[in-house]
């Protein structure tokens, strides 16, 4: 464990959780795709955009609310933890202690179906807002009875992630040969042996596995065996109507997770989710695919005000939260930036990486003119000012006749996204 009071930001978190945790984990964790194109343009993207400064807005101490709503719940921050596999890998009980950190911070945790917990741990040991995430199988009947556990386990909301019906090629992974092998190699037990703390807190509960895979005996019973045949399970056909399919067995709210594109995200409500998730698996998906931030602001125009929209990729700062928030997101999800804090000090360091970006957020906030969440959503993009080489400002972009053709399309649809 890492003195997490140390990190003054995300980073200082990686590189705590770099230095206790084995290195085909660190490599799992902070790769992307092929030639991460996609995973690195979802952090540089934010910086096409400023914070707009306003002055004198006599925001009385005590004002200020980071608070929002988001899926019929009302939050402390507008942010969620998002789903990542193997999480308690990073940390012993590692699910749990994200929920904790999650519970105390006001906010909501979505489980990913790759948990080291099951999903009937991590419920029974929670008090706040819990959501799982699912994938539609081959069989279907596998996918039906994580349903029927879910609601054995008082969950309501399931995000569906829909952009992983291939196997793209992660070369970290593939050098270190993780989860391609259902065996360790030499390598992956050399790191691990380098690390004896973290093998005692791996090992505390016996050999790790994934929790959500002990109901079914065939798809094996060590981690790297029951990862391997669950990730095959996963349905590539996966087709519109799979969703329909999935609305008329699922009575509670239905995220589909792992939309790019604004007529994918209308033909998902279309299909009667109840919100979207913008991502693209934190580039580990399709690369190079467009950065999430850059194509929030045309999805939110398409869809505002017709359902929730989230997002998620390279979430790592304060202000990236406040950007995705005036674009049109309703809240954000962050993955690695919460798993670095479990790697440095597990719950603490949750709490940590919630506390920095809650402590970045709120001057941030105030310094442009607001005292609350809701407040700067209702700005929408007039609370932001595009960057060059894009534009001197939104407006005079649009009117440049100079001004090419990306840029007018940005502008365009970030003036769109004021509708949500
Ligand atoms: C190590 C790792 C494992 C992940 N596992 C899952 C998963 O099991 N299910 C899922 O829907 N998304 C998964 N994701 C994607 C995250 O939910 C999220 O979309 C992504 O991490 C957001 O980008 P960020 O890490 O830059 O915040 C995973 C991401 C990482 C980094």
């Amino acid at each position: 464990m890492s003195d997490v009071s140390k990190a003054w930001n995300i980073d200082d978190l990686r590189r705590m959780a770099s230095r206790n945790v084995p290195k085909h984990f660190v490599d799992y964790l902070q790769g992307g795709a092929n030639s991460e194109t996609t995973m690195q343009s979802n952090r540089s993207n934010f910086a096409w955009w400023n914070l707009k400064q306003k002055v004198l807005a006599g925001i009385e101490e005590n004002a200020t609310d980071l608070g929002t709503t988001y899926l019929g719940e009302r939050h402390q921050l507008p942010v969620l933890l998002g789903p990542v596999g193997f999480a308690g890998m990073y940390h012993r009980n590692g699910e749990i202690a994200a929920g904790r950190a999650a519970e105390k911070a006001g906010i909501a945790q979505v489980l990913s179906t790759f948990s080291i917990a099951s999903l009937e741990e991590v419920a029974q040991s929670h008090r706040g807002s819990l959501y799982f995430q699912l994938y539609v199988f081959r069989k279907r009947e596998l996918t039906e009875h994580m349903l029927e556990r879910c609601r054995k386990a008082k969950i309501h909301t399931i995000f569906l992630t829909v952009d992983t019906p291939f196997a793209p090629v992660r070369e970290r992974d593939e050098r270190n040969g993780f989860r391609a092998r259902t065996t360790l190699s030499p390598g992956m037990l050399l790191s691990m042996l380098r690390h004896p703390l973290w093998c005692i807190g791996a090992l505390a509960n016996g050999m790790p596995s994934v929790g959500n895979c002990r109901p079914y005996p065939e798809l094996g019973k060590s981690l790297m065996e029951q990862s391997v045949n669950l990730g095959r399970m996963i349905d590539p056909t996966l087709a519109w109507s799979d969703i329909r399919w999935l609305r008329d067995r699922w009575e509670g709210k239905i995220v589909i997770k792992g939309i790019l594109d604004a007529d994918d995200a209308r033909r998902a409500i279309d299909e009667g989710a109840d919100g979207i998730v913008i991502s693209n698996h934190g580039g580990r998906q399709l690369d190079p695919a467009p950065s999430t931030i850059s194509v929030l602001p045309e999805i939110a125009r398409a869809v505002g005000g017709r359902t929730e929209i989230l997002m998620d990729g390279g979430i790592r700062r304060g202000a990236d939260v406040l950007k995705a928030l005036a674009l049109g997101a309703t809240a954000v999800l962050i993955g690695r930036a919460y798993i670095y804090g479990l790697g440095a000090g597990g719950e603490k360091g949750v709490t940590r990486c919630l506390d920095l970006l809650r402590e970045e957020m709120r001057p941030a906030l105030n310094m442009m003119g607001f005292p609350t969440i809701d407040q700067l959503k209702l700005a929408g993009s007039d609370a932001l000012r595009l960057r060059a080489p894009f534009a001197s400002t939104s407006r005079l972009a649009e009117n440049d006749a100079t001004a090419g053709e990306t840029q007018n399309a940005h502008v365009v649809a970030i003036r769109g996204s004021n509708v949500a």
